[in-house]
């Protein structure tokens, strides 16, 4: 069965959105399969983000995640890649759809990063990867 990577970003843990969010995802019918609270280290953002080194958004993307503590959690299901992305909605959260977590619960706050609530990995290729930075 496909797992994926999920993690509530540092603004939906201090906005206190951890719980709305992970019920969003046992509500359309995927298992939690592991959760917990971390501060991430720079050299665990490093690896996780390692695709976007180099671009502008780069560095304030790092120090956001640092800003305070994370949610990851494994959740696992059919096509739950796929399908956690599409309840996440795209990355802008002024233009995601209503019905999202973005497009419901995040908006553009005139920072230097998109603060988006949530992460999700995007193929079976980055969850495996991913899974294997957050849960070692
Ligand atoms: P994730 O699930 O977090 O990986 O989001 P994503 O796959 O929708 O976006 P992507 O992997 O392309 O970018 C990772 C994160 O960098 C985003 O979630 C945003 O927080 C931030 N980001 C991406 N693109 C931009 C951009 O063009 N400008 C700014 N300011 N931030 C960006
Ligand atoms: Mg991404």
């Amino acid at each position: 069965i496909e797992r994926t990577l999920i993690l509530i970003k540092p603004d939906g843990v201090k906005r206190r959105l951890t719980g709305q969010i992970i019920a969003r995802v046992e509500a359309k019918g995927y298992d939690v399969v592991e959760l917990k609270q971390v501060h991430a280290t720079r050299e665990l953002l490093e690896a996780h983000y390692e695709e976007h080194v180099g671009k502008p958004f780069y560095e304030p993307l790092v120090e956001f995640m640092l800003s305070g503590p994370v949610v990851a959690v494994i959740a696992e299901g059919h096509n739950v890649i796929t399908g956690f992305r599409s309840l996440a909605g795209t990355t802008d959260p002024t233009t995601a759809a209503p019905g999202t977590i973005r497009g419901d619960l995040g908006r553009d706050w005139g920072l230097k990063v998109q603060q988006n609530l949530v992460h999700g990995s995007d193929s079976v290729e980055s969850a495996t990867r991913e899974i294997g930075i957050w849960f070692a």
